[in-house]
């Protein structure tokens, strides 16, 4: 059974006094059917689970490293993200991959560190409009798939978000018929892969979600829940999208 879950990444964005904005989601949490995890800056990591602490929202970090600790700069383990109080962890995140020039195996390295752990990875994939255009999405998100998920990978430790690249922050979003074609893909890939556990691993969209485009997105074959960006940032929008889900 692939459970219901919203996600919400706030980038870089959020100072304390957005921590306001966490304890109305965790109020919030308390009347939703769905998981809801939030994840801010690593700056607010701590604070934000001290607010969440005794309610169902639970905290993520945005990227982790694949040492457990060592001579690594302006890193953050995924121990140490455990230890300041989150449960997730974004691995893979298109901006990670072009910002900080990430590959799939990198980011597979990392999912498997943060899985031991105990951090549950939350694995982004989706191609560029070039590769939709030239027909190449199915292929990508499989490639991306294949190489970006690790070996231990179970529905307990790992979630996956399609996230087409040119969906983020655009406000454009992939008809219902394309978001079902990638996520039965995925779906049939990781249940070939990793057998009735593969199958039961929760699969998001991403990519320009919002209140009111919710519903459609939920009503998709093996859409289980959201990786929400820019609606994320406000508990009044981001709830909104949490009732959609729990309602579906
Ligand atoms: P968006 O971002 O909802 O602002 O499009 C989604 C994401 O990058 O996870």
């Amino acid at each position: 059974m692939r459970k219901k879950l919203l996600v919400g990444n706030w980038k870089m964005n959020g100072l304390s006094s957005s921590l306001g904005e966490i304890k109305a989601m965790a109020d919030a949490a308390e009347r939703l059917t769905c998981g809801l995890v939030v994840v801010p800056p690593f700056t607010l990591i701590e604070r934000a689970s001290v607010v969440c602490c005794s309610s169902k929202l639970s905290v993520g970090g945005q990227d982790c490293h694949p040492q457990r600790s060592g001579a690594f700069t302006g890193d953050t383990s995924a121990e140490m993200l455990l230890d300041a109080g989150a449960r997730y962890v974004i691995l893979g995140h298109s901006e990670r991959r072009s910002d900080h020039r990430e590959t799939d195996n990198l980011v597979s390295t990392k999912a498997a560190a943060a899985t031991q752990s105990g951090l549950v990875a939350i694995i982004c994939v989706g191609e560029t409009q070039e590769e939709r255009d030239a027909g190449r999405t199915i292929e990508i998100v499989e490639r991306q798939l294949a190489a970006s998920v690790p070996a231990v990978a179970t529905a307990a430790n790992t979630v996956i978000a399609y996230e087409p690249v040119w969906a983020i922050g655009t406000g454009r979003v992939p008809t219902v018929a394309q978001i079902g074609e990638v996520h039965l893909a995925m779906y049939e890939a990781l249940k070939q892969r990793f057998g009735g556990s593969g199958g039961s691993i929760s699969l998001l969209y991403g990519g320009s979600v919002k209140p009111d485009n919710a519903a459609s997105i939920f009503a998709v074959d093996y859409v289980d829940g959201a990786l929400v960006g820019g609606a994320s940032l406000k508990a009044s929008d981001f709830v909104a999208i949490a009732e959609v889900l729990s309602a579906h």
